[in-house]
């Protein structure tokens, strides 16, 4: 969008003062969420409108570079096929200078990647970055439990919210209506520019200050989601899978409080609780491994439909 200010001076500043996001990850969601924060860089001023994103670079069946694909067609034809991203989303397979000029980032790999990639970028990311997870997992050390978002503040030092909710990626591909939950710790000002970097008519984001408990729903419900799919491959019916689903919510809200005593009990009401739950418990990948594995009378190989 173009500078509202005629004055070059103020032209000047007005850029230098923008927001510049970009997203750590390029695989079915990190894809997903370019789009959608790519198409709000475009309408809302006070960021710029590329949104960079690092890619994990790979060589395609073609013999083509995945990042170099991305870049001539718009489209993350192996982890995003057949939904064109904005123009304004570059692909970068450098993760330094994806991020170097970023003072938005938006994390989002696999869980078991992050370490490495935040000791990767020690010293290379602004002073004045701030970071959001989108990452459903988490590290478990000796010394215990490490929530994604308490690695990336660790190792960079910088605050770090989550954004967590019934988001599977697929669906707001196409733009099926979803909402979404953002945890802050103590900004709230900046937790409402997250909200305003994801917020679009079919992504419905609200925040809440509970950063432990939105991550802990995102990264909990997928044991649930287990149990939910050992009873549809058992056909034990309706009934047992809303009974599991019932405990289930009520486990995690158990061990959450008990890993983090400052965990609320509505953040289990918000997007990211109940309603990832059910979603996860009908329709998600783990759902489908437990499913298939008690099909398969409990034999480790299965393939999923
Ligand atoms: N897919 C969804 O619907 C969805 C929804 C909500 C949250 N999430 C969460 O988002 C995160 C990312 O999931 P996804 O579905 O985008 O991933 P994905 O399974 O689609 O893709 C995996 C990504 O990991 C990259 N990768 C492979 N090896 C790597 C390495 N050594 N180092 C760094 N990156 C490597 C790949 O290039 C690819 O971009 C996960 O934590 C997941 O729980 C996913």
């Amino acid at each position: 969008m173009a500078p509202s200010n005629t004055n070059p001076v103020a032209v000047a500043d007005e850029v230098l003062q923008k927001s510049r996001v970009t997203v750590v990850g390029s695989g079915n969601w990190g894809s997903v969420a370019a789009k959608l924060i790519a198409s709000n860089t475009l309408n809302i001023n006070s960021f710029h409108d590329e949104v960079r994103m690092w890619v994990f670079e790979e060589t395609l069946p073609s013999g083509e570079k995945l990042s170099e694909v991305i870049n001539r067609t718009n489209e993350n034809v192996k982890y995003l096929p057949g939904i064109k991203l904005p123009k304004n989303v570059v692909a970068d397979p450098d993760i330094e200078h994806a991020v170097k000029d970023a003072n938005m980032l938006v994390f989002v790999t696999p869980h078991q990647f992050m370490e490495g990639i935040c000791k990767r970028l020690i010293g290379k990311i602004r002073k004045d970055a701030v970071a959001i997870s989108l990452i459903k997992g988490m590290e478990v050390k000796k010394e215990g439990p490490c929530m994604i978002s308490t690695l990336i503040s660790e190792i960079l030092g910088i605050s770090c919210c989550v954004l967590m909710g019934a988001n599977i990626a697929n669906e707001i591909a196409v733009e099926k209506f979803s909402e979404a939950t953002v945890g802050y710790r103590e900004n709230k000002e900046i937790a409402e520019k997250w909200v305003r970097l994801f917020n679009t008519p079919y992504f419905m984001v609200s925040a809440v200050q509970d950063v432990e408990g939105v991550e802990l729903c995102g990264t909990l419900k997928n044991v649930v989601a287990l149990a939910a799919g050992f009873v549809d491959g058992l056909d034990m019916g309706n009934n047992t899978k809303a009974a599991i689903m019932r405990i289930g919510l009520r486990e995690m809200k158990a061990l959450s409080k008990l890993l983090f005593p400052s965990v609320k009990d509505n953040t289990f009401f918000e997007s990211c609780g109940v309603a990832d739950l059910i979603t996860t418990c009908l329709g998600g990948r783990n759902r489908r491994c437990a499913d298939a594995f008690a099909r398969n009378g409990g034999k480790r190989f299965f393939t999923l439909a």
